[in-house]
């Protein structure tokens, strides 16, 4: 297994081009299954999780190509014919959003059978909503022996779900759905993240009529028929917060660039309170921090609009060496602060008490061997590892992998130094 060594205290200078969003990316792969057409993905990142959904695509049927330009990375994915109509749970547990293309299948062949994705490090994560949506849009279901037999032979039909608990991936398996769908659905209570939008937009170019994705209710006119589309994947903001939050703890001036600045205002709002330059360019934004040690700010994780539980990781890392108390309260999830054990083998001093950590700054970090347990606690370790006297090492990092982009380079290229040990042991 792959490990990442990082000598801290180097200063960042230059340029970070940001990818394009893996959350967007996943789910608008997933569309592919809803037309006979191609599907022409634009600004895609290659990540871990690009590759899992991209296997269990092509067992059910679609042919996928992928080229790496100088137009940037794209991916064709034609799905003329489905050919099953199952989705086994050695490859739905291996990135648990394949458990979106359910919808889409029972949409598209009136049948599916869909392992359960099973639990995760972060939370016990059920599926009920995005089940209940499906029930709701006509679907019978059943489950035995951890799959879900879903059945609509005759086509799934518009309904009004109001959603109980907000829900990024229920939101957007209920709108994979509902675009194929006898009539009119209306959605409420729905998540608002970018990424919803950017998948009601793509499904548009497809043909679909989707109103009203990225507030609080969507409304879908089912169609007959989708068909081939060219969809250009927006920009990973979490990826850019994270390299924000990379630069703020390293110290030095970044420009992360090919992204969206109004996707983050919660973070900079934050940023900005602890101490830090942050400005929107004209492809992004420019990070500065020179000098002033950091000053502790508090933070609750919320759904979109609000602070991302996907940046609450690197923000603890952030604070880990400010000046005073922060307490962070994670909202979304109910066991993401396994990153805190983690940054404190590096020195940090945190608490935990049920959804709420205190940490409270230290002078100094000192380098040591960590391990990664999810994708975004791994990166919050590389973070506090560029700031940490020494080298901190750390291991799993196929963690990081499924939604970072060749990290060591973006981050090596403006002056860290990181390197990839990989498990054979060479260096690269
Ligand atoms: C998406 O997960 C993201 N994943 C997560 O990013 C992100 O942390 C999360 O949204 C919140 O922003 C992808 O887009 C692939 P939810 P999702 O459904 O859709 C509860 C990363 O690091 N819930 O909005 O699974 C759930 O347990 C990942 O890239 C139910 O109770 O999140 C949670 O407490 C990690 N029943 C809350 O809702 C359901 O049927 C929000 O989860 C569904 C969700």
């Amino acid at each position: 297994m792959d490990r990442i060594a990082i000598e801290g205290g180097a200063r960042l200078e230059g340029e970070i081009p940001i990818s394009g969003a893996k959350n967007s990316a996943i789910k608008l792969m997933a569309a592919s299954l809803l037309t006979s057409e191609p599907l022409r993905l634009t600004n895609m990142p290659r990540l871990a999780d690009t590759r899992f959904l991209g296997k269990l695509l092509r067992r059910l049927g679609v042919e996928i190509t992928e080229t790496d330009g100088e137009q940037g990375s794209e991916t064709l994915l034609h799905g003329a014919e489905i050919v099953s109509s199952f989705a086994p749970y050695d490859l739905v547990r291996q990135m648990r959003a394949s458990f979106n293309v359910l919808g889409p299948l029972l949409a598209r062949t009136g049948h599916a059978k869909v392992s359960l994705p099973g639990g995760c490090t972060i939370g016990a994560r059920p599926v009920d909503l995005h089940l209940q949506a499906l029930s709701a849009l006509g679907a019978s279901i059943d489950m035995h022996e951890g799959y879900v037999y879903a059945q609509a032979p005759r086509g799934l039909r518009g309904a009004e779900i109001e959603f109980p608990v907000v829900s990024v991936g229920a939101t957007e398996h209920a709108l994979l759905a509902a675009v194929l769908a006898e009539g009119r659905t209306v959605l409420k209570r729905v998540a608002q993240e970018p990424e919803i939008e950017d998948l009601a937009l793509c499904l548009n170019a497809m043909g679909a009529k989707v109103e009203g994705a990225g507030a609080d209710t969507i409304i879908v006119e089912g169609v007959s028929k989708l068909h081939g589309a060219t969809w250009s994947v927006i920009p990973d903001r979490i990826e850019t917060g994270t390299y924000a939050m990379a630069v703020a703890m390293a110290g030095g001036e970044v420009r992360l660039t090919g992204t969206r600045f109004d996707f983050l205002e919660s973070l900079w709002d934050r940023m900005r309170a602890a101490g830090v330059d942050v400005a929107a360019t004209n492809d992004g934004v420019e990070i500065k921090r020179n000098g002033a040690r950091l000053k502790a700010v508090d933070l609750t994780t919320e759904v979109y609009p609000g602070f991302a539980t996907d940046l609450q990781a690197q923000f603890m890392a952030l604070m880990t060496m400010a000046d005073g108390e922060s307490v962070i309260r994670e909202t979304i999830f109910e066991n993401r602060f396994m990153h805190a054990p983690e940054l404190a083998r590096l020195g940090a001093d945190i608490s935990v008490h049920g959804g709420e950590a205190r940490v409270t700054g230290v002078d100094q970090l000192v380098g040591a061997e960590v391990m990664a347990t999810d994708l975004r606690a791994s990166v919050s370790l590389v973070i506090a590892g560029l700031a940490a006297k020494g080298e901190t090492m750390v291991s799993r990092v196929y963690h990081l992998d499924r939604g970072f982009e060749r990290l060591e380079e973006k981050l090596g290229a403006c002056g860290a130094k990181v390197r990839r040990i990989k498990g054979d042991g060479e260096e690269h």
